[in-house]
């Protein structure tokens, strides 16, 4: 693409948001700085300024080094604003990778993902299948820096962080993948459908048997949501068995019950 086709997506976009999400153009004011794709011609091209590296650079070799390509993006205007970036945080060979929205204004304070409210439930529900972000899963989220006013992240944002999960994905290579809401849901899978229909199935996710259930906050807004959530826990701890035998067993140390 352009220049100037990046910049009329954008304004495209922020007309969008602004009427879908009710979100004040001034949010978008600070417009980010694009490069062309392909050479506009000769003459036109300019020097790009933000050439923030990228996992393309070539492979990452560890998530030390996705996290701090991540520290100095500026591949969209998520990066006017936050105040950390939010790589994700856990176990480096987890059984399970949990995959959410986009940090919120705790995560965005503190850098790590799912610390605040909605973070304290997620922790609450894996627990009940034994996980946690210490023993057996790693955290993450769609896109690496908040979202201002905690509105949805927009389809360009979405699509400039998804080479850094997925560097994420293959340098972690977890056991299966649960994507906690809607936008992961449909951003992973591709879809406009919603979470009531993309909850509680096994897909895949390049090649990882992936799962979505509904997020902690859509959870704390609406407690009818409580009951499905949990059956979906359950169907994915059973296939959780089956792929990763005796994956409970670093959950169970850690709480100092037998194993
Ligand atoms: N919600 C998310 O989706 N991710 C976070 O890190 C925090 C809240």
């Amino acid at each position: 693409m352009t220049v100037d086709e990046k910049k009329e997506l954008y304004a495209l976009l922020r007309t969008v948001a602004s009427s879908l999400y009710g979100c004040s153009a001034r949010e978008y004011e600070q417009e980010p700085v694009f490069s062309a794709d392909v050479p506009d011609g000769p003459a036109a091209q300019p020097a790009p300024e933000y050439s923030s590296p990228s996992v393309h650079d070539g492979a990452p070799s560890s998530l030390d080094a996705v996290a701090a390509t991540i520290a100095s993006c500026r591949k969209c205007g998520l990066c006017a604003k936050r105040r950390s970036t939010v790589p994700g945080t856990g176990c480096t060979s987890p059984a399970v990778l949990v995959i959410g929205e986009g940090p919120g204004a705790d995560e965005d304070a503190s850098g790590l993902p799912f610390v605040g409210r909605a973070g304290q439930l997620l922790d609450k529900m894996l627990a009940a299948i034994s996980l946690s972000r210490t023993a057996n899963c790693f955290i993450a989220n769609i896109v690496k820096c908040r979202p201002p006013n905690n509105r949805d992240p927009l389809p360009d944002e979405m699509y400039a962080c998804r080479p850094y999960l997925d560097a994420q994905i293959s340098l972690l290579r977890p056991a299966s993948i649960l994507a906690v809401g809607r936008i992961a849901a449909q951003n992973l899978l591709n879809t406009s459908e919603g979470i009531g229909r993309l909850h509680g199935v096994f897909r895949e996710y390049n090649g990882i048997p992936f799962m979505a259930t509904y997020h902690p906050s859509a959870l704390l807004r609406n407690a009818e949501l409580k009951r499905p959530a949990w059956e979906d826990l359950k169907l994915f701890r059973s296939r959780l068995e089956t792929l990763v035998p005796g994956y409970a067993e670093p959950f169970n140390r850690e709480r100092g019950q037998p194993v």
